[in-house]
């Protein structure tokens, strides 16, 4: 409990990045801490479902996340990507950020029908991008178990957007 108040102590807080009056949430120096890392790794794979048989890691920063989770469950990974980066998209969702606009891919003949799938990110804050990677899973056939996120920016209301959810969060802001 003390190594993950320390390691969550290491996210920063950037006033006006991307844009003016967005207080960005910086886990680059979390990721630069090794112990940060395993002890955050530790406490994500430790909150989801034992049964899970894929992540969905979130293009970029949710790759981070989700590769290591994904070992330390001893499950796959499905990179989710933003437009552009696929050479066989199976589908694609369109959605609002904090900050503008986005969409994001499901790679084609990655995800099976009826998998089990724990949707992995950094940040939960308007909701919009893990709402859209979750529409991806389900419409590919698949279930969302699970979602897990490091940080929850509650003002931003992101579980408004996934009614019914299980989401594990290591720290709320
Ligand atoms: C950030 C963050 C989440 C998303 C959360 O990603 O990593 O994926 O925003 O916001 P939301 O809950 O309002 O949808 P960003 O799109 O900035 O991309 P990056 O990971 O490539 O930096």
């Amino acid at each position: 409990m003390a190594d993950l108040r320390r390691a969550l102590e290491l996210v920063r807080t950037v006033p006006d990045f991307p844009e003016p009056g967005v207080l960005f949430r910086d886990l680059n120096p979390l990721f630069a801490d090794a112990e940060a890392v395993r002890t955050v790794v530790d406490a994500m794979a430790a909150g989801l479902p034992a049964d899970v048989d894929v992540i969905a890691a979130v293009e970029a920063r949710g790759f981070l996340l989700g590769g290591p989770v994904a070992v330390a469950l001893g499950c796959g990974l499905v990179p989710i990507r933003k437009p552009g980066k696929l050479p066989a998209v199976a589908d694609r969702v369109d959605y609002s950020l904090e900050y503008g606009t986005a969409s994001l891919e499901l790679p084609a003949g990655v995800l099976e029908p009826g998998q089990r799938v724990a949707v992995v990110d950094d940040v939960l804050a308007t909701g919009g991008t893990v709402a859209a990677v979750c529409q991806l899973v389900e419409r590919a056939g698949a279930r969302v178990s699970a979602v897990s996120v490091v940080l929850e920016l509650t003002a931003l209301g992101g579980r408004g957007l996934l009614p019914g959810r299980d989401i594990q969060v290591l720290q709320t802001i």
